[in-house]
C-alpha cells in the first residue's frame, strides 16, 4: 500500500476526489493546506498576506519532509503550488504514486469563480490568470506526477474510481 499524492491547479478536486479516496480506500487523509493552516493557526490567505508567498512555500517543503515519516498510508491533496518546486516534486515522488487531476481553464474557472481564500486568484481577470498560470504550470505538473487523470465533465465518484485503477 504506497501513499497517494494529488496534485494539480486550484479547483481541479484535488481535496474532494482526496477525501472519496481516503473513504473508499481506507487510507488516512491529509490536505496540505488544511495541514499548514493548522500547525501555523493562520488560514492561507492571511499567511500570504502577512508572511509573503515565499514564507508558504518554505513551508509547504518543509511539510513534505515531515510527512517522509510517516507510517500509515495516506492519500495527500496537495496545494496547487506545492510540486512546482523541483526538490518538492522529487520528495513527492519519493512519499507515494503522484497522479495528477487535470483539468481545462474553462473547468477551473467554473469552479473557483467567485472564491475568496485562494490569494493567488484575488486579481481583476482571474479567468486570464488562471489562462497563463496553467500554461507555465502545465508541464511542470506533467514532469512531477506518474500518472494524469483528466477531470473535464466528470463527478467526484468517477475521478477517484479512475485513480483507483491506476493503483
Ligand atoms: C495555491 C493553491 C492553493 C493554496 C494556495 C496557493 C497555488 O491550494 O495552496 O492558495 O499556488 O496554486 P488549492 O490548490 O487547494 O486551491
Amino acid at each position: 500500500m504506497r501513499n497517494i499524492i494529488l496534485i494539480g491547479f486550484m479547483g481541479a478536486g484535488k481535496t474532494a476526489v482526496g477525501n472519496r479516496l481516503s473513504k473508499k480506500l481506507g487510507y488516512e487523509y491529509i490536505d496540505t493546506d488544511q495541514y499548514i493552516e493548522e500547525k501555523e493557526g493562520m488560514t492561507i490567505s492571511n499567511i500570504f498576506a502577512e508572511k509573503g508567498e515565499e514564507y508558504f512555500r518554505n513551508l509547504e517543503t518543509s511539510v513534505i519532509k515531515e510527512w517522509m515519516l510517516r507510517e500509515k498510508p495516506t492519500i495527500f491533496s496537495t496545494g496547487g503550488g506545492m510540486p512546482l518546486r523541483r526538490e518538492n516534486a522529487e520528495l513527492l515522488k519519493e512519499l507515494g504514486v503522484v497522479v495528477y487531476l487535470k483539468a481545462m481553464a474553462d473547468t477551473i474557472y467554473d469552479r473557483v469563480k467567485g472564491d475568496t481564500k485562494r490569494p493567488l486568484l484575488q486579481c481583476d481577470n482571474p479567468k486570464q490568470k488562471i489562462i497563463d498560470l496553467l500554461e507555465i504550470r502545465n508541464p511542470k505538473y506533467e514532469a512531477a506526477c506518474d500518472f494524469v487523470v483528466c477531470v473535464d465533465n466528470k463527478d467526484i465518484q468517477t475521478v477517484a474510481g479512475e485513480v483507483t485503477k491506476l493503483l
